[in-house]
């Protein structure tokens, strides 16, 4: 009897709007979190539960993807890609991707959604799974408003009573959290061809069929980052220790700084900041909670806090960001004050500001 999981497919083909202008140039499972890109901290947690072998769904910016992790070696595993000319949905990428699979038609497959930050105990989900014979298994979190989430309830054995997809009043708090373990057939079960959505479409209805389907739910760190603040707080998560990763390039602390970056003597860099390869702080800025990617300069006395900096981006001398997302190579002149949540397009200018912002500083 298989007791492990071999094989994994990670859904990467969304087009991560709601992150733009970050996924102008990359595509949002590359963004660099905590200095390595996102996906890295998914692919280091399967191959620590034994994933040998992972198969990316790929469809936008798809070319990306091979160029940045190549064929996985450096990661200890075995890395394929997929990719759709036209998005298939989450079920008919899955359906494609399982094309290259390996495994039996009972082995069980391992699915992540492609933009999770996750602290969950991948391994006990998987022996759950076996042990119960079940057909598919979700992890379950509980968060304080579901409606962007699928909304999952469970009877007291585990099993899944319905799955509800981004309801206006979820029934509870307890949601789908992007990793599956599927039995291969059910997999192969999706039709081939058109757009499939495993949340509207394949789940209620293994729901339907009475199959066994059943939650693992555990409330460990867990973190949906589709939106730019949600990828600032996990960048600084990981850098803080607050959520662990084999991926992170360096020790936990108030700072991670990169090989290459350069942070002036008298600037203050913490609350889990990153600074990226190449990246710069001039002297007397404060670099807090924020993320600079590689090669963005941040000028003498700017202030940043919970904001990110595109690559080759530069902010420029005594500015004020807050909430601030400023895409690669856009240029903020000295002093303008950037604040709740403001978005900067790749390559814009903006020039200095006229009028001096003495306060808040
Ligand atoms: N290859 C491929 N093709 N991947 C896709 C496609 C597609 O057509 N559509 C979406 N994806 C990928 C995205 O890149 C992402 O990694 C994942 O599938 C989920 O898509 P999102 O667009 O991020 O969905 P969501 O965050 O609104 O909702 C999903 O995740 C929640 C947890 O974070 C759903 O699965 C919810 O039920 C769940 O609660
Ligand atoms: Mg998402």
């Amino acid at each position: 009897m298989v007791t492990q999981a071999r094989e994994a497919i990670i859904l990467v083909g969304g087009m991560g709007t709601r992150l733009r202008p970050l996924t102008v140039h990359r595509a949002k499972p590359l963004l660099p979190v905590a200095g390595v890109p996102c996906i890295e901290h998914q692919l280091a947690n399967l191959a620590a539960a034994g994933i040998s072998h992972v198969v990316l769904a790929t469809s936008y910016r798809a070319e990306t993807f091979t160029e940045v992790l190549g064929d996985g070696s450096a990661l200890g595993l075995r890395l394929d890609y997929v990719s759709e000319d036209e998005p298939l949905g989450t079920g008919g990428a899955i359906r494609n991707a399982a094309a290259l699979l390996e495994s039996g038609p009972h082995d069980a497959v391992v699915v992540l959604n492609g933009d999770v930050l996750s602290g969950h105990d991948l391994s006990t989900q998987v022996a759950m799974h076996i042990q119960r014979r079940a057909d598919l298994t979700l992890h379950l979190t509980v968060v304080d408003d579901a409606r962007a989430f699928g909304c999952v309830p469970t009877d007291g054995s585990g099993r899944v009573l319905a799955f509800l997809e981004k309801m206006p009043q979820p029934v509870s708090n307890q949601v789908n959290a992007g990793c599956y373990v599927f039995r291969r057939a059910v997999i192969d079960a999706i039709p081939t061809g058109r757009v499939v959505s495993v949340e509207r479409e394949t789940f209620p209805a293994l729901l339907q069929a009475d199959a066994v389907v059943l939650g693992y739910v555990e409330q460990a760190y867990w973190l949906d980052l589709g939106t730019p603040a949600a990828l600032v707080a996990g960048s600084r998560d990981l850098v803080l220790g607050r959520m662990r990763s084999a991926a992170l390039p360096g020790p936990v602390g108030e700072a991670l700084v990169l090989p290459g970056a350069r942070v002036a003597a008298d600037a203050v860099v913490e609350a889990g900041s990153c600074v990226g390869p190449g990246a710069s702080v001039g002297p007397g800025a404060q670099v807090l909670g924020s993320v600079l990617l590689e090669g963005a300069q941040v000028h003498a006395g700017a202030v940043l806090r919970d904001s990110i900096v595109g690559a080759g981006a530069v902010i420029g001398a005594g500015c004020v960001l807050k909430d601030a997302v400023i895409g690669d190579g856009a240029e903020v002149g000295a002093d303008n004050e950037l604040l709740g949540g403001i978005r900067v397009w790749c390559g814009a200018r903006i020039g200095p500001a006229v009028v001096r912002f003495s306060s808040d500083r």
